[in-house]
């Protein structure tokens, strides 16, 4: 955020997304709620603020109208909690650690949500971050081409040691038929050529609810994309570029997601079967920390912010799943066809609004992380969601089929 400007940083640009300086005296907020006050005791260093930052109480739609501190004040109180933080820790110790990871991956989570702001927003100059190498683009993936998953058992969500989200646990089984998934996310090119062959016109392949929303907003591509006399370009978070063909579509919503599937004669993945294809070993009969196995992405994906935008798809071999899925982890997150809900046995914990409020028909779940994702969230086992119109996040769409 340090090469935008003070307007930039204040300003309310949508009513979609927080004014970026709200995101950040909501991380202070948070931080203090959490740290300070409730695991260390201590009385909040501003309860005047506690409700302005509160997620709950003050929804993003709002969050412009409010006399919200300018970006000096809010830098000052992320630099005074931080103080408050340390000097708690140095005193008592992390306990189990637990409530200070969450703390940590909340700071991350909002990382990728003021990146999404400010593509959103079009803000300029980018960060001032050097775009990480790109891998060569192999070419000749679409996102069309499928690879098996064979049928039967499976695990799904995230073992009890380590940090997880509560809806991540418990792990459970699940058995599936066999089905087939793409090789890789869907390209722009053959996003392209849904949207010039009739994509965004064809009546029969979108949901009564997705052709209303279409409608409504005069939808004829996904988000961030201007036609011109050179072709098409797209909106990248450092300014305008051709629109690249082997890049993973992205700025998709729900219902483009699955418009698009079914003008393949395809459809979404369920959450199970993302999960299956992304981590399952069926040698082993185990699910894998990773889809390549136990190490950190490092370089096997397309993560952490560096890449400034998805790579071109099927960029990363290493990155390969026991049944020959790339790219699942990185680049853009992945709709999935399932309502976010709870796994069986799930408990609440550390509080109820972390997800429990969410769960239900209303949100559909995502996978896999995004560029911009950090390298903690991006797991296999790692649940997003969000509402089937929305596409101001880094989403992108991987088909299924039946067998
Ligand atoms: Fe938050």
């Amino acid at each position: 955020m340090a090469p935008l400007s003070d307007a930039d940083v204040e300003a309310a640009h949508t009513p979609l997304m927080s004014p970026l300086v709200w995101d950040l005296a909501h991380i202070a907020a948070y931080e203090d709620l959490w740290l300070v006050h409730r695991f260390a005791g201590e009385p909040l260093l501003a309860p005047e603020h506690a409700a302005m930052y509160d997620a709950f109480e003050t929804p993003r739609a709002v969050r412009g109208d409010l006399p919200l501190l300018d970006r000096r004040q809010a830098l000052d109180y992320l630099a005074a909690v931080r103080q408050r933080t340390l000097a708690t820790l140095a005193e008592r110790g992390p306990g189990d650690g637990e409530l200070h990871e969450m703390v940590f991956r909340h700071e991350q989570q909002h990382d990728e949500t003021m990146l999404q702001s400010i593509e959103l927003a079009r803000l300029l100059p980018a960060p001032a971050v050097a775009r990480a190498a790109r891998p060569p683009a192999p070419g000749g993936h679409t996102g069309l081409e499928p690879v098996d998953v064979p049928g039967g058992p499976c695990t799904l969500g995230a073992t009890s040691e380590g940090f997880a989200y509560d809806n991540e646990r418990p792990r459970h089984e699940v058995v599936l038929a066999p089905f087939r998934i793409g090789r890789t996310p869907v390209t722009n090119a053959s996003f392209l050529a849904f949207a010039e062959g009739g994509g965004y016109v064809r009546r029969e392949w979108w949901s009564d609810e997705g052709w209303a929303w279409k409608e409504d907003y005069d939808i004829t591509h996904p988000g961030g994309w201007a036609g011109g006399p050179d072709g098409w370009r797209q909106w990248r978070i450092d300014g305008w570029a051709p629109l690249d063909p082997d890049e993973p579509a992205v700025h998709v919503s729900w219902f483009e997601a699955d418009a698009f599937a079914r003008a393949h004669g395809a459809r979404l993945p369920s959450e199970p079967e993302w999960e299956k294809a992304a981590t399952w070993d069926h040698d082993t009969g185990e699910a894998r920390r990773y889809p390549w196995g136990d190490e950190p992405p490092n370089g096997r994906a397309n993560v952490d912010q560096t890449g400034l935008g998805p790579h071109p798809a099927g960029g990363y071999p290493d990155g390969a799943s026991p049944c020959g899925a790339l790219g699942t982890l990185g680049d853009v997150w992945e709709w999935t066809v399932s309502d976010f809900r709870c796994y069986p046995g799930f408990v609440a914990h550390p509080y109820r609004e972390y997800s429990e409020v969410f769960f239900g028909s209303e949100y559909k779940v995502l996978r896999g992380g995004s560029w911009a994702t950090r390298t903690g969230f991006a797991t296999p086992t790692f649940r997003n969601w969000d509402l089937p119109q929305r596409r101001q996040i880094f989403s992108g769409v991987r088909l299924a089929w039946d067998r």
